[in-house]
């Protein structure tokens, strides 16, 4: 895209705009993995490796799904500012960390499916717990599996009571695991700080519950309070809390391509879900554990030949949800020269 020194200064100003959206998409355990730059036209992507976690993402496949839901809300907001952004995924074979250029090209005017998905980029939450009773509507679940596929993803649902059980018992078994572990103990410590602290990044305080209500079948929360009672007041436990609709997000292969694209599926699962008053727990505890992992994949996803990525609940919650923080967009975007 030719510009004046006008216009380069408009595309600098809309660039910041879309980061600052960009910023806002989840990442495991908050831990925002990703570094954009700009060049004129041109936005470029890059994973954090300081801020990926050694023990529970060795790989860095959750960092990059991480990355991947970021780029795609990148890609959001600059289409609700009027561009066409036409995205290069690993252009570099030789820096595994540089994720995508993001190419800047004149679009048409935001319409109002762009306004109402962009509307909810700060409006989600992460959820910690039960849901309302309420069912997901068959009409929904469908536009959900359908966003997903849209960026070369796909959500298996687990239909079957006797598979969803199945989901929580190795959900339950891996976290046990986790928690008898010194190496992983340490890594949840550091980015699950103590509350009062002024880290504007990690799963803070304000963002779960002291206990979870019990569900039937139970997916249990992540430790994050360590044993020390922190965390917002818990959900009332009147006994109809539900465990939701859930869903394993899946790749047609195992890359980090795959990884990018399942992440940016995320995100357009989640706003889309969003949309229709509905919020999203995580368990990804037993696709940490590479054994486990394998299982799932053999179990419950050969039938979509495909590799199970994260292990969603979905569904309504009482208010707004628990709020989250993130880093100043100074600290992760920079000029680049010329
Ligand atoms: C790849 C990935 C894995 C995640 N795994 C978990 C998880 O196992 N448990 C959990 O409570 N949240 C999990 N989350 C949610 C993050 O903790 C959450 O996105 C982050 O704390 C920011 O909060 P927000 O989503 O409310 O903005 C995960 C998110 C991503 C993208």
């Amino acid at each position: 895209m030719r510009t004046t020194p006008m216009e380069s200064e408009r595309v600098a100003a809309d660039v910041r705009r879309a980061v600052e959206d960009a910023i806002w998409a989840p990442s495991v355990h908050n831990t925002q993995p990703w570094r954009f730059g700009v060049r004129g036209a041109r936005i470029t992507l890059r994973a954090d490796p300081d801020r990926r976690l050694g023990v529970a993402d060795p790989m860095g496949r959750e960092m990059l799904i991480s990355c991947g839901a970021a780029l795609y809300t990148l890609r959001l907001s600059l289409r609700m500012l009027g561009y066409d952004p036409v995205v290069h995924l690993l252009p570099d074979p030789d820096r595994p960390h540089l994720l995508a250029d993001v190419d800047l090209r004149p679009g048409e005017p935001a319409d109002a499916a762009v306004e109402l998905e962009h509307a909810q980029i700060r409006r989600r939450h992460s959820h910690r717990g039960g849901f309302l009773p309420d069912p997901v509507p068959a009409g929904v679940q469908s536009l959900l599996r359908h966003a997903a596929e849209r960026e070369g993803a796909r959500l298996v649902q687990a239909v079957d009571a006797n598979v969803k059980g199945a989901l929580a018992a190795l959900t339950d078994a891996a976290e046990h695991i986790q928690r008898r572990s010194p190496a992983y103990a340490t890594e949840i410590a550091r980015w699950a700080p103590a509350p009062g602290t002024s880290r504007r990044d990690g799963v803070q305080e304000g963002a779960y519950p002291q206990r979870t209500p019990q569900t039937a079948p139970y997916f249990p929360a992540r430790d994050f309070a360590r044993g020390q009672g922190w965390g917002t007041e818990p959900d009332p436990d009147d006994g109809t809390a539900r465990s939701g609709l859930v869903v394993l997000l899946v790749s047609g292969g195992d890359t980090p391509a795959h990884w990018l694209k399942s992440g940016q599926a995320l995100q357009r699962v989640l706003l889309r879900a969003a949309e229709h008053g509905l919020s999203a727990a995580y368990h990804t505890q037993a696709l940490q554990i590479p054994d486990l992992r394998a299982f799932i994949r053999t179990q419950f996803c050969a039938d979509a030949d495909a590799d199970p990525q994260l292990l969603l609940r979905l569904g309504a919650v009482e208010g707004e949800g628990r709020s989250s923080v993130r880093r100043p967009v100074e600290e992760v975007l920079t000029g680049e020269p010329g």
